[in-house]
């Protein structure tokens, strides 16, 4: 499959701070793709690289086979959308006026305004100042900017982070449909099972490098030590270990007809990520 970026030995160094030291990877057209890593390990950072804001300081970041300076450019601009915390939305005008004008500067027609704004569940709220918006409404609205333009490629730099369950859970359809149609997703999230739930593949970052890069349930299979949990008929619940050991338990349990459900103890991505960071999600 085509890869759409491509990460070569990249490094990023402020002042005498090395964010990034040596990452690898590579997202591939159509893909969800998450990037998890602690505060602090370099995920935005590494967005910034591939969108042109910042520079590396050694390796290669390719999108679209675009480099350096490539990424600055024009139409480079619009194959992708870029959410990040950064607003750059008038604070004066109403969410449809913001939308408006992003819409002439990339010649986009206005009828679009209403289609990302169903999209981000916010149909009704078009004529608030921007100002006046809740946090949640406010990430929503810099998502609907970042989808106006139908960009092909998304860098999403935790957009669901201020959002209540009933938003993210909306935004997650969202994203998935937009995936379905085509639109690769570059994404960071805390939200382990956000990452679960959208991204194809993960790459946990941390120490400057790739730790981990795999589907989210290959990594699961590779970090499960093979003990199920047994509930039993008098209320114990019992952890039995993997292997023959833990097989004659289960075994000498069914056969007197004591089980009521055996669970594979298989981890979650937060599991496996606070294995590999050593550390709780911030
Ligand atoms: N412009 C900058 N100048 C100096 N240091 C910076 C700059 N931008 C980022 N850093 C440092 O680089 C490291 C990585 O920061 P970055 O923002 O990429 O982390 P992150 O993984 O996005 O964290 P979070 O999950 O908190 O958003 C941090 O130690 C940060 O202080
Ligand atoms: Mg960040």
């Amino acid at each position: 499959m085509e890869n759409i970026i491509d990460v070569k030995n990249l490094a990023k160094v402020f002042g005498n701070q090395t964010a990034l030291e040596d990452v690898n990877f590579n997202v591939k057209k159509g893909e969800t793709f998450g990037f998890l890593g602690p505060s602090g390990s370099g995920k935005t950072t590494t967005i910034k690289i591939l969108t042109g804001q910042l520079q590396q300081t050694t390796g290669e970041a390719a999108v679209f086979g675009l480099k350096g300076a490539g990424l600055t450019n024009g139409t480079y601009r619009r194959k992708i959308g870029v959410l990040t915390d950064n607003s750059g939305l008038y604070q004066r005008l109403s969410v449809e006026d913001n939308l408006k004008l992003y819409c002439d500067l990339y010649d986009v027609p206005r009828k679009r305004i209403d289609e990302v704004l169903a999209l981000v569940n916010l149909s009704d709220e078009g004529k608030k100042i921007v100002s006046k918006l809740s946090k949640g409404m406010l990430q929503r609205v810099l998502l609907a900017r970042t989808l106006l333009h139908e960009p092909e490629l998304l860098f999403l730099d935790e957009p669901t982070s201020a959002l209540d369950p009933v938003n993210s859970k909306q935004i997650h359809e969202g994203l998935r449909r937009l995936n379905e149609k085509g639109t690769t997703i570059f994404l960071t999230t805390h939200d382990m099972s956000e990452a679960e739930t959208l991204c194809d593949r993960v790459a946990f970052l941390h120490k400057g490098k790739i730790q981990l890069l795999d589907e989210p349930q290959a990594l699961r299979r590779q970090f499960a030590d093979g003990s199920v949990t047994i509930e039993l008929k008098d209320g114990r619940t019992i952890k039995v270990p993997g292997g023959s050991e833990g097989a004659d338990t289960v075994y000498s349990y069914m056969s007197t007809d004591q089980v009521v459900s055996i669970h594979s103890n298989e981890p979650t991505l937060g599991d496996i990520f606070v294995e590999i960071t050593g550390r709780e999600l911030i």
